[in-house]
C-alpha cells in the first residue's frame, strides 16, 4: 500500500521481474541474477529491491570500510523485508586522483544516475564518506528521485604524533610550512602525515569529508547523529544495520529526496557548516544539490543565512580537536540543537527518520562545552563565509573562520581602515608556475603583496583545483609570516587553514577579470563591502583583452574534454548544465 494515498503501489522493480506484458524480458531480467544463488521467488515477491551504492574500494580508501559494513546494511535491509542488491560506484579518492579528483565528481554523479534509473532499484543506501562521495551521490538522488539514504563511513580514529593531536591535512598544512621554514626535516614531515591516518575512515578534521557527511544529514537524508560517528567505532555498525532497515521504510512510506530536500532543508545546512567551520567546498556541492533538486539557491545565501553565525565547534582546521572529540560532545544534532534553542532552525523539514528534523535532535544537548560550545560563548563571531565580488570576478568566497589573530593584525586592522588591505599582485598561471617562481627573489615577495593563481577553475585546470592555499616564499615563511592574502579561480582543501578569496567565478579561462590582472597590479580587498578588486583602468582592461586568455593545458582524456564543454561556473555548483533539466526521472520507466 502507498502509505500517502492508500492506494496499492506497485514498486518499480516489478516492471523487470514481474511483467505480464512482456514475460520474455521478465524470463531475461531474472535468469541471470540466478546465477549467484538468488531466488526467483526473491525477486518476484513485492519485496522492495535496495541498491547499496557501494563507494569503497581500494581504490578509495577514505570509504573502505563500507566494504565491511555493508553486511550489516544488508541485515538491515533483510530484517525489514527487503532485498540488497550492492553495486559499485566510479571510485573518487581526494587525495589521490590526478589532475583533481572534483573532475570526478560529475562523471560518478551520470554513472550513479544511469544505474539507479535503468536498473530494477525501489531505493537506495548511499554510501559515502570523502569529499565528492557525497555530494555525487545526492546529487544522482535528486535526479532520479527514488526513495534513498546516506550512510556515512565516518572519519578515522584520532591522529597523533609526538604527543599532540595531528589532524588529517591539517597536519600537512600545517608542517610544510615548518619544512619551509627549516623547523624540521623531510622523515619528521612524513612522520606528522602518517600519524594523522590511525584507522579506516575519511579525514578526522572538519575538511570537506566531514563537512559534506555533516550537511548531509544537516539536510534530513540520513539517520539521526549518523555523520560523525568515527569509522571503526561499534555505532557505526549499528548505525549501518538501522540505514539499512529505514532505506525498506522509507520505500513503503514513499518517502522521496524531493520531500526531504527542500529550500527549508539547505538554509538549515547552510547555518550548521557555520557552526561547524565547515569547508570552503561546501558551497558548490550543495549548490550541486540543489539545483539538480530544482530548489531555489544562491551564493548570496551564503552571506544572508550563514555569515553572521557563530564558529561553535571546536574542531581543527578552525578549532583544536578532531572526529573523536566531536562525535563525543554530540556531532551534528548537537550543532543542530543549538540553532533550534536559537529559533534558527527550520524545524519543520522532514527527514529520513520520518520524523522532522526539530523532533530528531529534541534532548541533544552537547555534553562536552569545551568541544561544541553554546552560543554564548563561541570560539568566533561572525564565522561564516564572506561571499566577495568585484572587477576580478563576479563571485568568490573567504572562510573568515580560520583567520588568524596575527592575519587578521596585519592585513585587517589598519588604522582607520578596519576590514581593508591594499597588495601588489603577484600572478601565477597554475601551480606549476606557482611553485617555478614562488621562491624567486625578482618577484620581490613581502608581506605587502597579495598571491594570484588562475587557469585552476573547472574549465581551466580541467576540474577545479585545491591550490588557492599558496604558502608564502621561504623566506618570508623564516620571518614567520605564515600566510599572505591569496585569491584564486580554483577551491582549496577542507583542511587547510588559509583565509584564501576562492572559487572565483567566472574563472580565469572563461574570460573572467582575473585572466586580466597583471603582476604589479594593486589589489584591493574590502570584507566590509565584500569587494575585491585590481585598481586598474577599465580602458586598459580592454587594451589587455586583446592578449587573449592565459593558455590552460590541453584535455589529455576524453572525459577532460567533455568535462570543459558541460560544466558550469564553481558559483553555480560546478554541474554538467545539460544535466540540471532533468528532474525527477525515476517517474517515467526506462524502455525495455
Ligand atoms: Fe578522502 Fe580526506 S582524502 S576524506
Ligand atoms: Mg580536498
Amino acid at each position: 500500500m502507498d502509505q500517502k494515498t492508500n492506494a496499492p503501489r506497485r514498486l518499480r522493480s516489478l516492471d523487470w521481474f514481474d511483467n505480464p506484458d512482456h514475460i520474455d524480458m521478465t524470463a531475461l531480467y531474472l535468469e541471470r541474477f540466478m546465477n549467484y544463488g538468488i531466488t526467483p521467488e526473491e525477486l518476484r515477491s513485492g519485496k522492495p529491491i535496495i541498491g547499496i551504492a557501494q563507494s569503497g574500494s581500494d581504490l578509495t580508501p577514505c570509504n573502505r570500510v563500507h566494504v565491511d559494513l555493508v553486511r550489516r546494511v544488508r541485515d538491515g535491509i533483510r530484517d525489514a523485508g527487503g532485498i540488497p542488491i550492492e553495486f559499485p560506484t566510479h571510485p573518487i579518492f581526494e587525495n589521490c586522483k590526478r589532475p583533481t579528483a572534483a573532475l570526478d565528481r560529475n562523471l560518478a554523479y551520470l554513472g550513479l544516475v544511469e544505474i539507479l534509473y535503468g536498473y530494477p532499484i525501489d531505493g537506495v543506501v548511499l554510501t559515502t564518506g570523502c569529499d565528492k562521495t557525497t555530494p555525487f551521490a545526492l546529487m544522482a538522488a535528486a535526479t532520479v528521485n527514488i526513495p534513498a539514504i546516506v550512510l556515512s563511513g565516518g572519519p578515522m580514529l584520532d591522529g597523533w604524533h609526538e604527543n599532540e593531536l595531528a589532524g588529517s591535512g591539517t597536519v600537512i598544512w600545517r608542517s610544510r610550512r615548518k619544512l619551509a621554514a627549516g623547523e624540521i626535516n623531510e622523515e619528521q614531515f612524513m612522520d606528522a602525515a602518517l600519524g594523522s591516518a590511525p584507522s579506516v575512515g575519511h579525514c578526522n578534521t572538519m575538511g570537506t569529508a566531514s563537512t559534506m557527511n555533516a550537511m548531509a544529514e544537516a539536510l534530513g537524508m540520513s539517520l539521526t547523529g549518523c555523520a560523525a560517528i568515527p569509522a571503526p567505532y561499534r555505532e557505526r555498525g549499528q548505525m549501518a544495520y538501522r540505514t539499512g532497515r529505514r532505506a525498506v521504510e522509507i520505500v513503503h512510506e514513499d518517502i522521496k529526496p524531493s520531500d526531504i530536500l527542500t529550500r527549508d532543508a539547505f538554509i538549515n545546512a547552510i547555518r550548521v557548516n557555520t557552526l561547524i567551520g565547515g569547508s570552503t567546498n561546501a558551497p558548490p556541492h550543495l549548490m550541486a544539490m540543489a539545483r539538480h533538486a530544482g530548489v531555489d539557491l544562491h551564493l548570496n545565501d551564503w552571506r544572508e543565512h550563514g555569515y553572521k553565525l557563530p564558529l561553535l565547534a571546536n574542531v581543527q582546521p578552525a578549532g583544536a580537536y578532531l572526529g573523536e572529540r566531536f562525535h563525543r560532545a554530540g556531532g551534528v544534532p548537537a550543532i543542530q540543537w543549538e540553532l533550534l534553542q536559537q529559533g534558527l532552525l527550520n524545524e519543520n523539514c522532514l527527514t529520513v527518520t520520518g520524523r522532522t528534523v526539530a523532533e530528531n535532535v529534541e534532548g541533544r544537548e552537547s555534553t562536552d562545552r569545551e568541544v561544541i560550545r553554546p552560543f554564548a560563548e563561541p570560539l568566533k563571531e561572525n564565522a561564516g563565509f564572506s561571499v566577495m565580488r568585484g572587477n576580478l570576478f563576479d563571485a568568490a568566497i573567504m572562510k573568515t573562520s580560520v583567520i588568524s589573530e596575527e592575519f587578521h593584525n596585519r592585513y585587517l586592522r589598519q588604522p582607520g581602515k578596519e576590514g581593508v588591505f591594499e597588495g601588489r599582485a603577484i600572478v601565477f598561471d597554475g601551480s606549476e608556475d606557482y611553485h617555478h617562481r614562488i621562491n624567486d627573489p625578482a618577484l620581490n615577495i613581502d608581506e605587502h603583496c597579495v598571491l594570484v593563481i588562475r587557469g585552476a577553475g573547472p574549465v581551466g585546470w580541467p576540474g577545479s583545483a585545491e591550490v588557492v592555499n599558496m604558502q608564502p616564499p621561504d623566506a618570508l615563511l623564516k620571518k614567520g609570516i605564515t600566510s599572505l592574502p591569496t585569491i584564486g579561480d580554483g577551491r582549496q582543501s577542507g583542511t587547510a587553514d588559509s583565509p584564501s578569496i576562492l572559487n572565483a567565478s567566472p574563472e580565469s579561462a572563461v574570460g573572467g577579470g582575473l585572466a586580466w590582472i597583471r603582476t604589479g597590479d594593486i589589489v584591493r580587498i574590502d570584507l566590509n563591502e565584500g569587494r575585491c578588486d585590481m585598481l586598474v583602468d577599465d580602458a586598459e582592461i580592454e587594451l589587455r583583452k586583446k592578449d587573449g586568455i592565459p593558455a590552460v593545458p590541453a584535455s589529455a582524456t576524453p572525459w577532460q574534454q567533455i568535462y570543459r564543454a558541460t560544466v558550469g561556473h564553481l558559483s553555480e555548483g560546478a554541474v554538467i548544465e545539460q544535466a540540471v533539466q532533468f528532474k525527477n526521472v525515476a517517474a517515467t520507466m526506462p524502455r525495455h
